[in-house]
């Protein structure tokens, strides 16, 4: 049987130690709530997108900053355990890594408190940027933003496709980045900041502000609402119906799979639904899918067009 090359994925963005707490109810504020359950996990945004891209049978490459102390290094390790290539992650001294602590009720829903780290580098210089032109595809989060730029606009000069999530960060963030980008994937608090009108209107500002192929913005089990420069109104992409045990990294997952869909050739709307399925998994289990658990869910909704796989070979 003929080897299939797995497409490349460049993650660009957050990484943070997740400390997740299970409760019954998410009192919050002032409170005191007794846990059912602790964890400690990899999480952000572009770090789970590359777990996702690696577990889902693509190549990860993941860059971004941590501080030179023992949760940046268990970070690391954690990426590398994973199976993503972390030699882009900078361990910075004297700096500190970002944590979150997670809170997750019985329904699975949950609430977060991120600090952001302090001292980390801004300076993307020292990022081997000319991987962009070798790779499938780039995925940038907000978090980095001198990073994101200076990665959006090499993989623009290089014709190489990009995703952005949009997530919620300052408005001046991500009226810069949007446009460098040509899939631009909102959360919808994302969406909010960057236009203070209906959804449909920010994605059509979106599309206006650069080249973009797609808007869309994620709205957790009621889908993800899209729209492309040839629409003139945009269309859901219902999510897959499943029981949420735990709906953190849902949103990271669904863009970790759009951007590995569009490395390896899908066209835009089969992307949609394929990240739209690893997204529902991960609220499902509470863990990041394989490609056979995601090809499974697809498979199974008859009623919907196939999927197509377009692999390089
Ligand atoms: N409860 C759910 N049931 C089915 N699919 C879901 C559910 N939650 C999320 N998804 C899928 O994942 C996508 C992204 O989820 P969501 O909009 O919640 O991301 P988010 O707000 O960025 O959250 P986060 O970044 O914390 O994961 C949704 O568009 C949907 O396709
Ligand atoms: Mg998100």
């Amino acid at each position: 049987m003929a080897e299939t090359k797995k497409a490349t994925v460049i993650c660009l963005g957050q990484v943070v130690t997740d400390h997740t707490f299970r409760v019954e109810e998410a009192e919050l504020p002032p409170s005191k709530v007794t846990a059912r359950g602790y964890h400690r996990v990899v999480g952000g945004m572009a770090a789970n997108a590359a777990i996702a891209v690696a577990r889902l049978g693509g190549r990860a490459v993941f860059w971004g900053r941590v501080g030179a102390d023992e949760a940046g290094e268990e970070l690391r390790d954690a990426l590398t355990a994973e199976g993503v290539d972390a030699e882009g992650l900078l361990l910075a001294k004297g700096a500190r890594t970002p944590l979150s602590a997670v809170i997750v009720d019985k329904r699975g829903e949950r609430s977060i408190v991120t600090y952001r780290g302090e001292g980390l580098p801004t300076d993307p210089g020292r990022l081997p940027l000319e991987l962009i032109e070798e790779a499938d595809s780039l995925l940038c989060d907000p978090r980095w933003p001198e990073g994101a730029e200076a990665a959006f606009r090499r993989a623009q000069e290089r014709g190489v496709p990009s995703a952005m999530d949009a997530e919620k960060s300052e408005a001046r963030i991500l009226h810069a980045l949007v446009p460098l980008t040509d899939h631009a994937i909102f959360a919808k608090t994302g969406l909010s900041i960057f236009h203070s009108g209906k959804p449909e209107e920010g994605l059509a500002r979106a599309l206006k502000a650069g080249p973009l192929k797609l808007a869309a913005v994620t709205l957790g089990e009621h889908g993800t609402l899209w729209m492309t420069p040839e629409m003139e109104k945009p269309a859901t992409q219902p999510a897959f119906p499943v029981d949420a045990t735990n709906t953190t990294g849902a949103g990271d997952v669904f863009h970790g799979a759009f951007a590995l869909a569009i490395g390896e050739g899908m066209e835009t709307e089969a992307a949609l639904r394929f990240a739209s399925a690893a997204g529902a998994l991960r609220a499902r289990d509470g863990e990041t899918p394989d490609r056979a658990a995601v090809d499974k869910l697809l498979e199974g909704t008859t009623d919907r067009p196939r999927v197509r796989h377009r692999r390089k070979s």
